[in-house]
């Protein structure tokens, strides 16, 4: 009962696509190994994932071409009762030539894993055509070489598309030892529920926590307090899927937040850190609104997004790809995306006056460090400490610990 005070998912009611347990889930375990088999890669596992669960609410399943033509137009998809709901970056499954012959005219296909384990049956399936210069360059607004995700995922797929309707064996699972921290959707909404939220900011994040970060963490709370909750639970709440080559990968990252929470820069007893299973795109604002909504169906009605959210840098030229600004603005305007409280953020940076993270004060600009990503990575390897108050100790420390390890890029 203590949920209804949780926002709504997105069209009403959370999509959840995992066969329950016993006889259901062993006849279709059955009819799968029956069927024509589309190998999935780990960036469609985790999309797989992400859809099982209900992040992307109300979608069932990989995009069929009118959804597919909805999100690349409008970021938007339009629902029965002709209301729309966010969606703002395709989730589709490519197949090539010799895949869709081979499916002919079948209307339910397996999809296996790497090492050919059934993981889901996908029903009533559309192929379409997969023209890979549309989706990119509407996707990412360029077509620049070097985009990551492209590179990985779209430039070498297959010519075709399929969607349809997905109903997956079990809970798709990594046995990589950060499997609990995997909560769906429902698993969140009922730890907020426990913890009697009554108000749920989310942070969207595939970096580690510095301090600056910490700051719009903490200002969101006392702002919540301000006006007039009683309990904001903060959902710390980092990237799990595929991210590009030069960011922390999640289980160091992971460490570094257990570290964060340790050294007391965050409360424990007023944070959740979760896992966000979904693969990045890096497209800033058409990516936070991706973002934004999957968190809504996860019960967050309070996102802080700050500078460059889901941004990165020009892969050829020196300058970020999308303006820093872009990603908020658009977030605040979003079509689909009123009901959840966007909370935008000016940049943070080290005040070397004050001696720690401070928003950044264009007055006296003198007086400001801007600590990038690759600042941060050539300090760790060369063993160098950042500024005092830049990140707590105990984070820093596995960073430099990751950057010596050969992992590191
Ligand atoms: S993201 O791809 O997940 O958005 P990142 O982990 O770097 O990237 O950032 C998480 C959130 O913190 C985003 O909302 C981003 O805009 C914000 N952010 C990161 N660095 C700063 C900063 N220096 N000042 C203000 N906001 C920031």
């Amino acid at each position: 009962a203590a949920s209804c005070s949780l926002i709504e998912p997105d069209g009403g009611k959370l999509v959840d696509l995992v066969a329950r347990e016993g006889p259901a889930r062993e006849a279709l375990r059955r009819e799968a190994a029956r069927c024509p088999q589309i190998k999935l890669s780990r960036i469609d596992l985790e999309w797989v994932h992400v859809l099982s669960e209900g992040w992307a609410s109300p979608l069932c399943g990989f995009m069929r071409e009118a959804e597919f033509l909805q999100t690349l137009h409008f970021n938007c998809l339009r629902l029965g009762d002709g209301s729309i709901v966010n969606m703002s970056v395709p989730i589709v499954l490519a197949i090539d030539d010799a895949q869709k012959r081979a499916i002919g005219d079948r209307r339910r296909i397996a999809l296996v894993d790497a090492r050919d384990k059934l993981v889901a049956i996908l029903s009533d399936i559309d192929i379409y055509k997969h023209n890979k210069e549309e989706r990119i360059a509407r996707t990412w607004g360029t077509r620049v070489p070097g985009l990551p995700y492209v590179e990985e995922a779209i430039t070498n797929a297959g010519n075709w598309l399929i969607g349809g309707d997905l109903e997956v064996i079990e809970r798709i699972k990594y046995n990589d030892g950060l499997d609990k921290y995997r909560l769906s959707p429902a698993e969140l909404r009922e730890e907020f529920s426990r913890r009697n939220a009554d108000a749920v900011f989310a942070f969207q994040l595939r970096n580690p926590v510095h301090n600056g970060h910490a700051l719009l963490m903490t200002d969101t709370r006392r702002r919540l307090l301000e006006m007039g909750c009683k309990n904001p639970i903060l959902l710390l709440h980092p990237l799990g899927g595929y991210t590009k080559a030069d960011d922390v990968p999640l289980h160091w990252r992971m460490k570094q937040h257990e570290k964060v929470l340790e050294d007391g820069v965050l409360n424990p007893e007023t944070t959740v850190v979760a896992i966000f299973p979904s693969p990045m795109h890096y497209t800033s604002p058409t990516e936070v609104q991706w973002h934004a909504k999957s968190r809504i169906n996860a019960g967050a009605n309070f996102y802080i997004v700050g500078r460059d959210a889901a941004g990165m840098s020009h892969p050829i030229e020196k300058r970020d790809l999308y303006d820093a600004d872009h990603g908020k603005k658009v977030l605040s305007m979003a079509p689909g995306l009123e009901r959840l409280n966007i909370l935008p953020f000016k940049v943070a940076a080290y005040d070397k006056k004050q001696k720690k993270m401070a928003f950044f004060d264009p007055s006296r600009h003198q007086d400001f460090l801007f600590i990038s990503g690759t600042k941060m990575r050539t300090l760790a390897k060369n063993r160098e400490n950042p500024p005092d108050g830049f990140m707590c100790p105990g984070g820093w420390e596995v960073l430099v610990e990751y950057y010596d390890s050969s992992a590191a890029p």
